[in-house]
């Protein structure tokens, strides 16, 4: 008999085929993120739950969700919203799907340091309204060639944007918890502390996790370790970054633009945030392509196929 999958958010017709071949599936295809009431109900007689970054797997739901749910594959690379040890402890498998979301990451990455430092959105804006004249001082903005770009967060989707990065003729330093190999480096400059690449950070990309070690951990004290007039970008999770802080540094000068594509409590947006004109805003397009969707889709479905085959998934993560 064909195992049982809650599927919490619509899926792309390629996956939506893939995982109807292989499971007994609960679709989403309404327009709505389910609650976590919704989630425990729907899920009560599954063996699996396919989700989304925006479903949130805390403690509490562990504690009441159905002992027949032996798997949770995320369909993101990002898993600060599953609460890994709860659901280890309950003996639920998690996984997400690494690698494949790194190229068009990166990408967005590039698009977010462009458009703050190229001030796109009051561009556009200029655009629209056809009243600019052309003038040697108009919307000047920052140039990313011969800049240093300091990465927090050196993982697969860091390195892809330094790589892109150094096409742009710009100097790569970066901060991890552990130096990476010479390999890897690619030359990159290794800062072992945030104050020491924070001084040196023209741009500065923000790819690390959210965890408890990372919340707010742009803040009000390492924002004022940047250059004045520094460039960042948020491709990482809205937790990362003080939002307070950090308007405060955009009104005052500090930080010349800052360009997003994840918010704290996302699809809400701090309003003092959208009362700025230095600002460049994405709605979390960070794997928005059709190539990647599909292979997140492929990856998630790989991973309860070989979970419900009794192999380990490729990306367990517990
Ligand atoms: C992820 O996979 O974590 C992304 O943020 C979702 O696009």
């Amino acid at each position: 008999m064909k195992k049982k999958i809650l599927v919490t958010r619509n899926l792309l017709p390629e996956n939506e085929e893939r995982i109807k071949k292989l499971f007994d599936v609960k679709l989403n295809k309404q327009e709505k993120v389910y609650t976590s009431e919704e989630i425990l109900e729907l899920s009560k007689d599954c063996d699996g739950i396919l989700c989304i970054g925006g479903n949130k797997f805390d403690a509490d739901i562990f504690s009441k969700i159905s002992s027949t749910v032996k798997i949770i594959a995320s369909y993101s690379v990002g898993y600060n919203n599953i609460d890994i040890d709860a659901a280890s402890k309950k003996g639920i498998v998690v996984t997400n799907t690494p690698e494949v979301l790194t190229d068009s990451t990166a990408d967005i990455a590039i698009l977010l340091l462009l458009g703050a430092s190229r001030r796109a959105y009051e561009a556009r804006k200029f655009a629209e309204e056809q009243k600019w004249i052309w003038a040697t001082d108009f919307l000047l903005g920052k140039q990313m060639s011969g800049s240093n770009l300091g990465i927090l967060g050196m993982g697969r989707i860091g390195r892809a944007i330094a790589e892109r990065a150094r096409g742009f003729g710009m100097k790569i330093h970066y901060h991890n918890r552990t130096k990476l190999s010479a390999d890897l480096e690619q030359g990159a400059t290794y800062h072992d502390n945030i104050k020491s690449l924070f001084n040196k950070s023209d741009f500065l990309s923000i790819n690390c996790p959210a965890t408890k070690d990372t919340a707010k951990i742009v803040n009000e004290e390492t924002i004022n370790y940047l250059p004045n007039g520094a460039v960042v970008s948020n491709t990482a999770r809205g937790d990362v970054v003080d939002d307070e802080a950090m308007i405060k540094a955009l009104k005052n000068g500090k930080i010349f633009a800052l360009g997003l594509d994840v918010y704290n409590g996302e699809p809400k947006i701090h309003p003092d945030y959208l009362k700025l004109q230095n600002l460049f805003l994405l709605p979390h397009l960070g794997s928005a392509t059709l190539k990647t969707r599909i292979a997140m889709g492929n990856r998630s479905i790989d991973n309860l196929e070989n979970f419900f085959q009794n192999k380990r998934p490729k990306d367990q993560l517990n």
